[in-house]
């Protein structure tokens, strides 16, 4: 069989590692890899390069995707899935293996569904918001980023008796900030799924300093919006709202130091959380995913996503996967929450 595997949407540590997974395993099934380049762009371009043992050996600890990413939409013009269709045919593959996050997934999914494409899918972002799977490989690497760096700012911010406001990211769901937050000891976590109250975070800033606590932690997911601010703004090719010029981190240490005198910084840590290289338990979430995809290859088992449930490695439906956000559920917040408001 000849497979091909494209990556696509936002980088994410362990991307590698699963490219390398499923090559090494397919060769034992005598499959032949081709990777495209930049996503679904890759296919639609036919832009591709050849995915060997040579190629996969060094890249099980890097970072981002030797085959490169982009948040291209086929489906964005009326005749996409038939490009996409005759594409396969014409680097003659038999399957293709999609490693990413909703979006990439969803094209996969309507391939399969509408147009009779073998695909696979691996789940992919740092937001671990796809549902059908406990984790998404690269999730706990941004965590690790964000709570080394909350574990930072706690001293700077002690010394300058400082709020510091840290955001995060996850625009539909607050795991990395509630995850993050929750190892760094933050003080408030803030997270999409439950609108904020601004007035509420400012007193419990200043309760904290009136009782001589002088510095505090606030970490916020940039998809909060505060109060009643609008969500609204540009689309992107898959219709997600762009986010403000202003991230939230920003306008809420504004609001902070306006509302309460402290003195409030924001730390956006942006794309530090998806750079470099997987932590240990990606790199072998990463592993086990790519061996089971070149498995339901193997198998001619498509239309299925590879999936982390209870601690086993099995497959869902991608349609499972990509119906519905995977979002923080209100009672897990609310029990980090608890711990977070404790003396
Ligand atoms: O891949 C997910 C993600 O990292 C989100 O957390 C974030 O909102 C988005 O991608 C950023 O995307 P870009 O790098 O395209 O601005």
């Amino acid at each position: 069989m000849r497979i091909g595997m494209l990556t696509g949407g936002g980088d994410c540590p362990g991307l590698n590692a699963v490219i390398r997974a499923a090559v090494r395993v397919g060769l034992q099934h005598g499959h032949e890899h081709v990777g495209l380049h930049g996503g679904w762009r890759g296919l639609l371009q036919r832009d591709t390069q050849p995915l060997d043992r040579d190629v996969v050996g060094p890249i099980l600890t890097r970072g981002g995707t030797i085959l490169g990413s982009s948040r291209t939409n086929p489906f964005k013009d009326p005749d996409g899935g038939e490009r996409c269709v005759r594409a396969f045919a014409d680097l003659g593959l038999d399957a293709l293996i999609a490693i990413g996050g909703e979006d990439t997934l969803g094209v996969a999914r309507r391939l399969h569904d509408e147009h009779g494409l073998n695909v696979i899918g691996v789940p992919k972002t740092i937001d671990n918001d796809l549902s059908g799977t406990d984790y998404t490989f690269g999730f706990w690497t941004a965590v690790q980023i964000a709570s080394d760096a909350i574990d930072r700012l706690h001293t700077t911010a002690e010394s300058h008796d400082r709020v510091i406001v840290v955001e995060v990211m996850g625009r539909h769901a607050g795991w990395i900030a509630l995850e993050a937050g929750t190892a760094g000891g933050a003080h408030v976590i803030l997270i999409p799924e439950q609108r904020p109250d601004v007035a509420e975070v400012c007193r419990r800033v200043t309760e904290r300093r009136e009782r001589g606590r002088r510095y505090a932690i606030v970490v916020v997911s940039e998809g909060v919006v505060l109060g009643d601010e609008d969500a609204g703004g540009e689309v992107d090719e898959f219709g997600h709202v762009q986010l403000a010029k202003q991230s939230v981190g920003e306008r809420l240490a504004e609001l902070i130091s306006e509302r309460t005198g402290a003195e409030a910084r924001p730390v956006v840590l942006g794309h530090v959380q998806r750079g470099g290289t997987p932590i240990a338990y990606d790199r072998v979430l990463a592993t086990r995913y790519g061996a089971q995809a070149a498995t339901l290859a193997a198998e001619r088992r498509y239309g299925r996503m590879v999936a982390l449930q209870g601690g086993r490695i099995t497959d869902i439906p991608l349609s499972d996967a990509v119906s519905v956000l995977k979002t923080v559920p209100e009672d897990v917040y609310r029990a980090t929450a608890q711990v977070i408001a404790g003396p």
